[in-house]
């Protein structure tokens, strides 16, 4: 679960809900940071990479520490604070809560699950796509609206619904629309292909209807997931399409880096369905084809970490992340750009791709919550075949580097170079990628055999 981007922190000393609780969680745990002394606590809130969306604090410190704790954790940063309570004799009034600055309590917990029911309390799910309703603008005229305010959504990835949830447009020319359905509308059976037959390739929505199509697509992507459903990778590179999107047009807002987190969550979770499958690489390559570069790296990034030995959850979704984010420089300024084969690229094009690893280690540093893997993997990426080529990479930046050389060359190429990526490229890099790689690859035509 993680209703938020980020984590929750427990602090406590009741000795056997100390015990329970950390049968439950530990540290790879993805949304909870459990410390003893209030003293640990105000460490890991003094650090922004810590992402400290709320805080349990147990009363067994005692009334005034915990009230004096409140006072400074509310200086810290507008963060909700809930008390545990370990007896029901207890139990706060309302009037005490307020007191103490505390937003609610959870009485006796028995573990996780508990801290668990009433963060989702605090953090309901914030998009309903129900909540959309029919636009002002009227259907089949052609009208006069911003380019800028617009996200395109492929057409043949459009039909996940009966019933049209937003209002959605055909771009006809720059800063030109034409509305074609309203929310609410029923698709007709062969609406995309309509579309995808006059050569559309995608149909715009509005960015602020578009978060809520990805939660539309998150949700299609962890219920396909649950149900090991034969287009679960089609349906998680979707989302990571979707993400990557609005992560280079919109931004890194809370709103998208919460999906990109469920993004990498659901690869992690499919990566290990299809580990021992022959085969299930290939359908991953197939489903990754037409998803944009930074999903496709992200995805292949996993891939690769698990081969190499990754496995928790976390790890994988750190590199998953650095892959997610590695061009993110060149997104926030172009909406498409080249595929970046340094030798193709002349101009202003030219001068992007050498300042983008540069200014996306500063886009991320200036963020301040990105784990340094992060940043040095966005540094580092294209630092091998660059001046610096002699100096030293961390694994996860040669993880990274190497998932986009194999989308540039091989995924995504029109004229795939399978051993001159193999042979050649990773001749530059730890000779485990190269074997992990090969690894990978030698499932695949097993099966196709
Ligand atoms: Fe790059
Ligand atoms: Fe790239």
């Amino acid at each position: 679960m993680s209703s938020f981007f980020g984590h929750c922190l427990v602090i406590e000393r009741d000795i056997f809900f100390l015990e329970n609780l950390l049968k439950e969680v530990d540290s790879t745990d993805e949304t909870f940071l459990v410390t003893k002394t209030l003293a640990d606590a105000f460490n890991i809130l003094k650090r922004p990479q810590s992402r400290i969306k709320a805080i349990y604090v147990s009363l067994s410190f005692g009334g005034p520490d915990v009230t004096q704790f409140i006072i400074k954790a509310q200086e810290m940063g507008d963060i909700p604070v809930c008390v545990l309570v370990h007896q029901e004799r207890l139990r706060l009034s309302e009037g005490e809560l307020q007191r103490l600055g505390a937003k609610d309590q959870v009485v006796c917990p028995e573990g996780r699950d508990a801290l668990l029911a009433q963060l989702k309390k605090l953090f309901p799910e914030r998009h309903n796509w129900a909540k959309i309703s029919v636009s002002p603008e009227e259907k089949g005229t052609s009208l006069d609206l911003l380019d800028q305010d617009f996200m395109p959504i492929g057409t043949d990835a459009f039909l996940l619904t009966d019933k049209c949830f937003f209002n959605v447009f055909l771009r006809i020319g720059e800063n030109r629309f034409l509305k074609i359905l309203n929310a609410g509308d029923p698709f007709d059976s062969d609406f995309a292909e309509k579309y995808t037959a006059k050569k559309v390739s995608n149909l715009w929505v509005k960015k602020n209807e578009h978060h809520q199509y990805m939660h539309l697509t998150e949700k299609n992507a962890a219920s396909g997931l649950a149900r090991l459903a034969p287009d679960a990778g089609k349906r998680i590179a979707h989302l990571g399409d979707n993400v990557a999107k609005a992560l280079g047009r919109v931004g890194l807002g809370e709103d998208n880096l919460l999906y990109a987190d469920r993004f990498l969550g659901h690869t992690v979770s499919y990566l290990r369905q299809i580990r021992t499958k022959d085969g299930g690489a290939q359908k991953l390559f197939e489903d990754l084809a037409r998803a944009e570069h930074p999903a496709a790296v992200s995805v292949i990034a996993g891939l690769l970490a698990q081969e190499l030995g990754f496995e928790s959850t976390k790890a994988i979704k750190i590199i998953g992340l650095a892959a997610l984010l590695h061009d993110v420089a060149i997104y926030q300024k172009r909406a498409k750009f080249p595929l970046e084969l340094v030798e193709d690229l002349t101009g202003e094009d030219l001068e992007l791709f050498h300042t983008h690893a540069a200014d996306g280690v500063k886009i991320l540093t200036d963020m301040g919550i990105f784990e340094e893997a992060v940043i040095q993997a966005v540094a580092q990426h294209h630092q091998k075949h660059s001046i610096q080529a002699g100096r030293a990479t961390t694994l996860i930046s040669e993880i990274v580097a190497a998932s986009d050389l194999f989308c540039h060359f091989v995924l995504n190429s029109p004229e795939p170079r399978l051993e001159f990526f193999l042979n050649r490229k990773l001749a530059d890099y730890r000779p485990q990628i190269g074997d992990a790689f090969e690894a990978i690859l030698k499932r695949k035509s097993r099966s196709a055999s």
